[in-house]
């Protein structure tokens, strides 16, 4: 049976700002296994694909835009109930509404610039996932 899979991805502030060793830090001492990770700036394409389901949303030129500003970390991680882990790992949208001890609760400050991104579900991180990694590059155990 193939075990959960989520992607999460350290958007152009978090790069940036130099903090993908402390978020990577936090996957390492949590003991997540990543399984896939790759560093690249995004095409306006691409940056679409991921972001499909805002079209038409007010903020979407300006999240098309922030995101292919700069090189982000993609990331694939494996475990059993990884998406939900995940997302309690980064906190909420809104970094003002992440309690400490989240990634966004402590490295964050604005919805649109907030560090990173993951999966919402797991039929959503296959999907993303899928955009930047083929099968071939993740590592089977
Ligand atoms: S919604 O409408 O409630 O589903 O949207 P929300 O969950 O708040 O945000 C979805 C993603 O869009 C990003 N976002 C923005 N980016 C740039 N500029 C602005 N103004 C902006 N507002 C929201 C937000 O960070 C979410 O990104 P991800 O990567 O999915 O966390």
């Amino acid at each position: 049976m193939l075990m959960e899979r989520t992607f999460v991805m350290i958007k152009p502030d978090g790069v940036r700002r130099n903090l993908v060793g402390q978020i990577i830090s936090r996957f390492e001492l949590r003991g997540l296994k990543i399984i896939g990770m790759k560093m690249l700036k995004m095409d306006k394409e691409t940056a679409e694909k991921l972001y499909a389901e805002h079209k038409g949303k007010s903020f979407f030129e300006d999240l098309i835009n922030y995101i292919t500003s700069g090189p982000v970390v993609t990331i694939v991680i494996e475990g059993d109930g990884v998406v939900l882990l995940m997302r309690k790992m980064i906190g909420n949208t809104d970094p003002k509404e992440s309690p400490p001890g989240t990634i966004r609760g402590d490295m964050a400050i604005t919805k649109s610039e907030n560090v990173i991104h993951a999966s919402d579900s797991p039929e959503k991180a296959e999907k993303e996932i899928s955009i930047f990694f083929t099968e071939k590059e993740l590592i089977k155990s």
